[in-house]
C-alpha cells in the first residue's frame, strides 16, 4: 500500500505529464487523483506516438484499470471537461471519472474576469482560465459547487471517502499536483504566482487526504527551467541562449512563448524541503545533454551527465530515482529499487 503525492518543483511544465503517465503505467495504482489549482494546467501525455494535452483529467489515464478522481480543492470547468471525455474515449474516461460534489465551478463569467483584468491577464500573466477570479469568489462563499450543476451529477463522489477508504483497504492512490513550488501563492514569487499553494500538502488536502497517510512525495524537475507569464526568475537566460543551446518551448494552455532559464539549486533545496520530497524525478535530461537521448540506463549516461544529477542529488539531499531522457514513456530510467 502505498500513497504518492506528485509536485512540480519550479514553475510549472517540468514534464509532470510524462512522469505521472510512467510511473502509473509502470506502478498500476488503483485510485489516480487529480489535485491542485484548475484547467490552467497543462500536462502533456505520449504515448504510442499519439499526443494528448489535458488541463483537468488525470495524467495517469493510461492505466486503463484506474478510477480518475478529482479533488474537492480542484476547480472544474465542465466545458474543459467535457471535451476531454470526448478526446480521451477510447481510454474510457467519461466512465470512470469522478469529481468531488464539493469542487468549484468555473463559469464563463470567471474565464471573461480573468481576460479582461488589466491586473490579472496583463500584469501577473494569468492564463486566462477564469482560476483566479473563481478562487476568489470561492473564498467570498459565491461560488457554485459540482453538486449544484444537474450536467455534473452522474459524475460526483466523495473522493475524500473513497480514497481514504482505498488507503485503509491496502489499496495504492497517486495524487497528481499540478503547478508548480514557485508558482505557489504562499511560497512563490508572489504576486507572480497562482490563485492557490502549489506545494504537497495543499495537494494532499486537495483529495481530502491527511498527511500522515501520505508516504512519497515526487518533486519533478525539468533539467533546466522554463516559466510562462510574468515574475522573477533569477537563473533566466537571453531568447538567443536559449535558442542555441536548442531550448524553446511554448506553453499547452495559451502557446506563449516559455522564457527559459538554468537549473536553479537553491530553488531545488527550498523546493524539496517544504514540499517535504522524498525522492526528486528530473525530465528533459536529453535536451540539455542530446548524448544521452533515449538512454534506458544509469550507466550508459555520460560523465557529464552523471555528475549534474549527482550535484542535485548531494545538494538536495534527496534522491534522483526517475531520469526521463525523452518524451516516450520507454525513454526513463528508473532507479528506485535501488535507491529507495
Ligand atoms: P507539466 O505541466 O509539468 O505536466 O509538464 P508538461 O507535461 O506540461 O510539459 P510540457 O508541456 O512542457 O511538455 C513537454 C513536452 O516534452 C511534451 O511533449 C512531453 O512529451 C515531452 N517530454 C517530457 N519529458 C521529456 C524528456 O525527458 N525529454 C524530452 N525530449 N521530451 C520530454
Ligand atoms: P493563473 O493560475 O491562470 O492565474 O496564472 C497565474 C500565473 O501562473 C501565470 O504566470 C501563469 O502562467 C502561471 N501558471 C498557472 N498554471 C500554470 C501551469 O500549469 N504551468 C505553468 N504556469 C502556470
Ligand atoms: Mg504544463
Amino acid at each position: 500500500m502505498t500513497c504518492s503525492v506528485l509536485v512540480g518543483g519550479a514553475w510549472g511544465d517540468e514534464g509532470k505529464g510524462k512522469c505521472i503517465t510512467y510511473l502509473c503505467n509502470h506502478d498500476k495504482p488503483d485510485i489516480i487523483a487529480r489535485a491542485g489549482v484548475g484547467p490552467n494546467a497543462g500536462h502533456s501525455v505520449e504515448i504510442n506516438g499519439e499526443k494528448y494535452g489535458l488541463r483537468l483529467t488525470p495524467s495517469g489515464f493510461v492505466h486503463t484499470d484506474a478510477k480518475l478522481l478529482i479533488g474537492a480543492g480542484v476547480l472544474v470547468d465542465k466545458e474543459v471537461l467535457f471535451k476531454e471525455f470526448e478526446n480521451l474515449k477510447k481510454y474510457n474516461v467519461s466512465e470512470r471519472t469522478f469529481i468531488d460534489p464539493r469542487s468549484a465551478i468555473i463559469t464563463d463569467q470567471h474565464r471573461q474576469r480573468d481576460k479582461s483584468s488589466e491586473h490579472l491577464y496583463k500584469k501577473i500573466g494569468s492564463t486566462g482560465s477564469g482560476c483566479g477570479p473563481a478562487n476568489s469568489d470561492r473564498v467570498l462563499r459565491t461560488v457554485k459547487l459540482a453538486k449544484d450543476i444537474p450536467d455534473l451529477e452522474d459524475y460526483l463522489l466523495d473522493v475524500a471517502f473513497a480514497t481514504n477508504e482505498a488507503i485503509d483497504n491496502g489499496e495504492d492512490v497517486f495524487i497528481e499536483g499540478s503547478q508548480g513550488f514557485a508558482l505557489s501563492l504562499y511560497y512563490g514569487t508572489y504576486p507572480y504566482v497562482t490563485s492557490k499553494d502549489t506545494t504537497a500538502s495543499s495537494f494532499a488536502a486537495d483529495v481530502g487526504i491527511g498527511p500522515t497517510k501520505i508516504d512519497e512525495v515526487i518533486n519533478v524537475f525539468k533539467a533546466y527551467i522554463t516559466r510562462v507569464g510574468e515574475g522573477p526568475f533569477p537563473t533566466e537566460i537571453t531568447q538567443k541562449e536559449a535558442e542555441s543551446m536548442n531550448l524553446e518551448e511554448y506553453g499547452v494552455v495559451t502557446g506563449r512563448r516559455r522564457r527559459i532559464g538554468l537549473f536553479d539549486m537553491d530553488l531545488a533545496k527550498k523546493s524539496c524541503m517544504i514540499n517535504g520530497a522524498t525522492q526528486i524525478a528530473l525530465t528533459c535530461i536529453d535536451k540539455l545533454y542530446p548524448d544521452c537521448a533515449r538512454t534506458q540506463n544509469y550507466n550508459d549516461l555520460s560523465p557529464e551527465t552523471k555528475q549534474f544529477i549527482e550535484n542535485i542529488q548531494t545538494s538536495t539531499g534527496i534522491p534522483v530515482t526517475i531520469i526521463s531522457t525523452g518524451p516516450d514513456l520507454k525513454d526513463t530510467i528508473d532507479l528506485r529499487k535501488e535507491l529507495l
